[in-house]
């Protein structure tokens, strides 16, 4: 079968994943929040970022590698952090650490994953990004950035963006529990899907593992999603970010930024890093398009801040327009939780393909063989109106 053919873009990918997965798990993936109009507004706006094509330039090959906070990757791609990865496909935690790996791309392990750090770091190698949702106690943080620095992650993640529990009603009708709780109605989704089921069945049950470490036995409940929730609920502050900057020493991000004010006073507070986000539209389906507080985020923080960005993210010419608009290095989380999901152990290798692929075929549209030539092609007004911060130099090597 010539993949080319059958799945050339993410689109393809989801509708085999939808599907291959149980309601339950591809509801729970695909979802917004409330009306989901968030989702449409992420992409809207990430559709009106225009460019002015060029001509007459020869042959061109994309310079793609990418220096970021010290550390080498082979495009400006990666993956973002997606809780109970592994009860949306099974394997998805250890086939995308080790894709990322092979690659040299980064992978973030979300807290409440379905694996634990101990195998899946070392599957990363340097690689690796540790995800936080931030516990109540001071004391299982402190564990557990231990073990995620001891398990070989560089990077650090504080989300900052779930301040509340939001109420994703699609998700709620599908009944999404890790494991899942058997209704009727999710056990006819099990039988349905055979390879899902049988896989699971091989790889184990899909819990949330890190944070029941820090229960008692007397404590655990059936529903991991709220043992989950106990020992996370942290809701962080600026105290706590102060915390944090003082026991993590490696580079650390906070995720889910979207106001520029906010961002300043984390850099002033000693963060390394910016990722813009709002979360894939999954929690306020009132907040703007990330891309459109992107290029207001470049502009308060200037060249120098390492950017990250993501939500909406489905093609290589998504991630040129979010290099254009300010962002360093640009991450999906659906998309590739579609390719495994279609593909099995091949889909994040698919994925790399089609977004290197048209990433490349864009960049040749506009004229640019480095990322730092994309911005000056970006057509004025676009982006919401804010012009970004040009910069001389993007840390590509
Ligand atoms: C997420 N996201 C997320 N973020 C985070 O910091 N910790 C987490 O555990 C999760 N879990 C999670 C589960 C699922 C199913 C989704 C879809 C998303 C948010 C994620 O990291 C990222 O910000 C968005 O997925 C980006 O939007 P796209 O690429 O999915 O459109
Ligand atoms: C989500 C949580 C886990 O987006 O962040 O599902």
């Amino acid at each position: 079968m010539d993949l080319d053919f059958t799945y050339p873009e993410v689109e393809d990918l989801r509708r085999r994943a939808r599907r291959k997965m149980p309601l339950f798990a591809f509801d729970y993936l695909d979802s917004g929040t409330g009306r989901e109009l968030g989702v449409v507004r992420n992409r809207t706006a990430l559709d009106a970022v225009r460019f002015l094509p060029a001509s007459l330039k020869g042959k061109m090959d994309a310079e793609l590698e990418i220096t970021f906070m010290g550390q080498t990757y082979s495009m400006p791609i990666g993956v973002a952090p997606i809780g109970m990865s592994g009860m949306i496909w099974p394997g998805a935690e250890q086939y995308l650490a080790k894709n990322a790996a092979e690659k040299r791309l980064p992978y973030c392990l979300s807290t409440v994953a379905t694996k634990l750090p101990e195998l899946i770091g070392p599957l990363a190698g340097d690689m690796g990004w540790f995800q936080l949702y931030t516990p109540a106690e001071p004391e299982v943080r402190r564990d557990i950035l231990r073990r995620a620095r001891a398990a070989g992650f560089t990077k650090l993640v504080l989300t900052v963006d779930v301040p509340a529990e939001s109420r994703r009603e699609r998700q709620r009708r599908a009944h999404v529990a890790a494991p899942p709780r058997i209704t009727p109605k999710v056990a006819w989704e099990i039988m349905t899907h055979p390879e899902w089921a049988l896989k699971t069945l091989r790889m184990g049950r899909p819990g949330i593992v890190l944070t029941d470490d820090y229960l008692s036995p007397r404590q655990k409940a059936r529903d991991r999603f709220m043992n989950a929730g106990r020992v996370i609920r942290g809701f962080p502050d600026w105290t706590c970010l102060a915390a944090l900057r003082d026991e993590w020493k490696g580079d650390l991000l906070v995720k889910g930024v979207m106001d520029p004010d906010d961002a300043k006073r984390m850099v002033e507070a000693g963060v390394d890093g910016i990722w813009v986000s709002n979360h894939g539209a999954r929690q306020f389906d009132a907040a703007p398009a990330s891309i459109t507080q992107l290029p207001k985020i470049r502009a308060v923080l200037g060249p120098d801040v390492p950017i990250v960005f993501d939500s909406g993210v489905r093609c290589g010419l998504d991630v040129m327009r979010a290099i254009a608009l300010g962002a360093d290095l640009v991450m999906m989380g659906r998309a590739w939780h579609y390719a495994v999901g279609a593909l099995d152990h091949a889909g994040p290798a698919w994925l790399c393909h089609i977004m290197e692929a048209d990433l490349r075929s864009a960049m040749a549209q506009i004229g640019a063989v480095k990322l730092s030539e994309i911005t000056a092609r970006l057509v004025a007004g676009d982006g919401g109106g804010v012009v970004p911060t040009p910069r001389l130099e993007r840390g590509t090597s």
